[in-house]
Parts: structure tokens; sequence; C-alpha cells
């Protein structure tokens, strides 16, 4: 059953159920009214008949013994009179039998009814006959003198109670009748204002489960449903970045492996071609040539499988720095010392401009960090100065500036990305292999810190870290 059928099933048992109880205690509430109006009616006319025949028999029969033929030869026309007063049947007993009647008896043979079978016993009573129409019986002892006691039987038709009762059950039922019809309308258009935004949000889910990742609901109300479509919403969103980084994992992970094939193609097809030159000559000098060919690029490829291993194990989460407070300035200096003689053969010179700051980092990788800025500004930048500036604004600023080739806006996208090399250090230069900028920046994150190239081909690059 859909949620919109069951929310009309219960607005309607709902009404229904409400319906019944309250004409139930309404109709039953009224009848009881008539009824107890109706006793009270017959009771006081009941006392006021029973006077009446008493005086009426006492002013005929100045003795007492002649009561009972006043009252027998009378009992038709006492009954007449009391039937206008009273406006209902009257009949007259003396004990079981059947002395009077306001109108024409027509079984003679009725069997004494119990209201006037207690009356007997000089009680008043009355009885509710059921049916289709409801007669109301009543009965009163009439005293004459001492010896002598009648029973006065009024038959009450109880029409008006009966219409007054179907009417409210018929009103009841009509009112449920209407009120079904508008229930039925008013349930369907609430029914249809709840269920159709969860209707859009199923629309939406289905979309998405069936890949279609830019599907989202539309969020129309503010409730509960309106929460859980926004909810969707932005869960859509985080799984469509999820998607989008996974693809975006893959194609690095694809750019990779293609570059490190590529890498290590060149240098293992020069080995293997000295190594095969190895067997055929007997030349001294291509024997040296080779040999040198070949230790040279093994030297170089184990070069790269180390600076490979180094970003594997910085990339590893569970691999952490092991950070000391540490002098910024000397550890520069000290890198700076290192490269003198790579300076001194490119003719480039270093310019310090360097703030007195300790700050917490790990002293070899940082180290690691300014020797690869400078190797690079050394080797590719063919820049005559290098300047190193040190400040501390909110964390620390650490520049490194040249005034050589720069690198072209497309190749600043990829540079920090491993075996990633501008395409004419490529050419005019053999000796690395594009993994340097790459573990700079893994160091700089596992630093919490930040890395910023800015460079333009010709004019040269600036490259700025920060730590927090
Ligand atoms: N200061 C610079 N000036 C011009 N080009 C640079 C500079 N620094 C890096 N590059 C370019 O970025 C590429 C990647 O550098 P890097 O990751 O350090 O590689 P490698 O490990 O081979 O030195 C280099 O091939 C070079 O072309
Ligand atoms: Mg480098």
């Amino acid at each position: 059953m859909k949620l919109k059928h069951k929310i009309i099933a219960l607005n309607m048992g709902a009404l229904f159920f409400m319906l019944i109880i309250l004409g139930t205690i309404i109709t039953e509430i009224t009848d009881n009214y008539n009824l107890r109006t109706t006793l009270q009616y017959l009771e006081n006319q009941g006392n006021y008949s029973a006077i009446y025949i008493e005086q009426y028999a006492l002013s005929k029969a100045p003795n007492d013994f002649e009561v009972p033929s006043v009252i027998s030869t009378s009992a038709n026309y006492l009954a007449a009179v009391l039937k206008d007063l009273v406006k209902c049947r009257v009949q007259i007993y003396y004990g079981n039998e059947l002395l009077g009647d306001s109108e024409e008896i027509t079984s003679p043979k009725e069997e004494i009814r119990p209201e006037i079978k207690e009356t007997f016993k000089k009680k008043k009573a009355y009885m509710i006959a059921a049916g289709k129409n409801r007669v109301f019986y009543y009965a009163v002892p009439v005293s004459i003198g001492n010896r002598y006691t009648y029973s006065l039987g009024f038959i009450y038709d109880l029409r008006e109670a009966d219409n007054m009762k179907n009417n409210t059950i018929r009103m009841f039922v009509f009112t449920g009748v209407f009120l079904s019809i508008f229930m039925m309308l008013g349930s369907t258009v609430i029914s249809n204002r709840i269920t159709k935004p969860i209707k859009l949000l199923n629309e939406a889910t289905g979309r998405f489960s069936e890949g279609d990742f830019e599907s989202r609901a539309v969020v129309v109300t503010g409730d509960e449903v309106g929460e859980l479509s926004a909810t969707f919403n932005s869960m859509a969103d985080s799984i469509k970045d999820m998607i989008a980084m996974l693809n975006y994992e893959k194609e690095k992970q694809k750019y990779f492996f293609d570059n490190f094939t590529h890498e290590i193609r060149t240098p293992l097809t020069t080995i293997l071609g000295y190594a095969d030159l190895l067997w055929k000559t007997n030349d001294e000098e291509v024997r040296d040539k080779s040999l040198f060919y070949i230790t040279s690029e093994g030297r170089r490829m184990l070069k790269m499988m180390e600076g490979l291993l180094e970003l594997s194990k910085l990339k590893n989460y569970s691999f952490e720095l092991n950070k000391t407070d540490s002098n910024l300035k000397r550890l520069i200096e000290d890198a700076c010392d290192s490269m003198h003689y790579k300076m001194k053969r490119y003719d480039t010179v270093c310019r310090l401009d360097l703030e007195n700051i300790t700050w917490k980092v790990d002293p070899d990788f940082f180290k690691q960090v300014i020797i690869n800025l400078i190797d690079n500004a050394i080797k590719y930048s063919k820049s005559p100065i290098i300047d190193i500036s040190l400040k501390k604004q909110e964390g620390v600023r650490l520049e490194v500036i040249d005034y050589g080739c720069g690198i072209d806006q497309k190749s600043l996208e990829n540079l920090l990305e491993p075996y990633y090399k501008v395409e004419q250090s490529r050419n005019s230069c053999n000796e690395g292999w594009g993994l340097g900028l790459s573990i700079v920046k893994e160091i700089v994150d596992k630093h919490g810190g930040n890395i910023e190239v800015d460079s333009a081909a010709g004019e040269g690059t600036r490259i700025v870290i920060t730590l927090d």
C-alpha cells in the first residue's frame, strides 16, 4: 500500500470512528432525554387523572358499595375524557378486567401487561416496548375509598421520539457522507503534498543509483523530508567529489607509471647496448667507454630508485618526521655551503637575507628542501644570482628566487608531480629525473606548510614556502 493511500485510509478511518462514536452518544443522549420527559409528563398526567377518577366516582356514588357500578358504566367515558386531556390512549382496569378504553378494543382477550400488574401492588410502573414504532406504557393505581383499587393505563406513542432519533441518525449519515467526500479530497491534496517531495527524492536517488551523479533532489519543503533531501544532495555532492578525486588519483597514478617506464627505458637501453658491445669488441677504448656508461647509467638509475623510495616513504601516512627546534638560518647557510662547488661551476652566487628564526622542523629534510631548490635554480635557470630570504610573518616565509629561464604557465600546473620535467630541460639537461620538487612538496606537506611556485618564461622563478 502506498504512503499516499495509507494517509487517506487513516484519515477516513479516524473520521468514521469519530462519527460513529459521536453519533451514538448524541443519539443516545437526545433519546434518553425524550424518554425522561415523556415519563415525567405521564407521571404528572397520571397523578392528575387518578385524582380526577377518584373525585368523579365519589361524586357519583354517595355510598362506597356503589363505586364499582359507577366506574363500570362510566369507564369508557372516563377513558375518553382522559384521552383528550393526556393525548394518548387510556385504559381503565379493575384487576384483570378491562373496564374501559379510549379506543375500540380490537382483540378482547389481550394479555394483562406487566406494568398494569404492578399497579395491583399499588405501585406505579412503566415499560417501553421496542419495535419499529416504540410505545411507552405507563400505569398508576387509582384508589377510591378504602376498598377499591383500579388501574389506569396510558399507552403513549413514541413516534415523535422515534422520528427525532431517526432524524439524528440520518443527519449523522448525511454529514458522514458529506464529510467523507470532503475528507477524501482534503486527504488527497494533503497526502500529495506530503508524498510529492518523497517521490522527487526517490526519483533522484533512483537516478543517482543508476550512475547519474548529477542527479539532485528538489528541496520543496522545510520539514524532515526537506532536510532529508538536502542531506541526500550534500551526500551526492561528496560522492561526486570523491569520484572525481578517485579519477584524478587514478590518472595521476597512470601518469606516474607511464613516466616511470619511459624514464627507465632510456638508461636500460643504453646499458644493454654497451653490454652487447662488450661481448663483441676487443678494442680497449670501446671497452672502457662501454664500462664507463654502464656504470654511470647504473648509478643514475640507483639515484632515481633512491629518490623514488624516499618519495614513497614520505607519502606513507604512518611515516613521521623527526621535528626539533632548529635554527633555520643556520640550516640554510649549511645548505648553501654544500652547494658551493656546484655554484662555482655554474658561475652563480647566492644572496642571503635571513632572519634568525628557530622553528620546529626536521633539520635533515628541511635542508634537503633548500638543497633541491638551490640545485634547480643553479642547473635549470642558469641565473647568475639566487636570492634566498627568510622572514617571520605570522608563520615562516622562505623564498628562493632566481632570474633565469623561468617556467612556462602550462608546465607550472604539473611541476610538483613526480617525473615531471619541463620539455626544454629534458633535452638540455640529462641530470634529473623530475622527482626533486615532488619530494620537496611532500616534505613541506608533512611539515603542515605550503609551497607556491611563481614563474614566467624568461624572467625567472620564485618559490615560496610558508610554515605555520
Ligand atoms: N628554478 C627553476 N628554473 C627553471 N626550471 C626549473 C626550476 N626548478 C625546476 N625547474 C623545472 O622543473 C622540472 C622539475 O624539477 P625537479 O622536480 O626538481 O626535477 P629534478 O629532480 O629532475 O631536478 C625540471 O625538469 C626543470 O625543468
Ligand atoms: Mg631538482
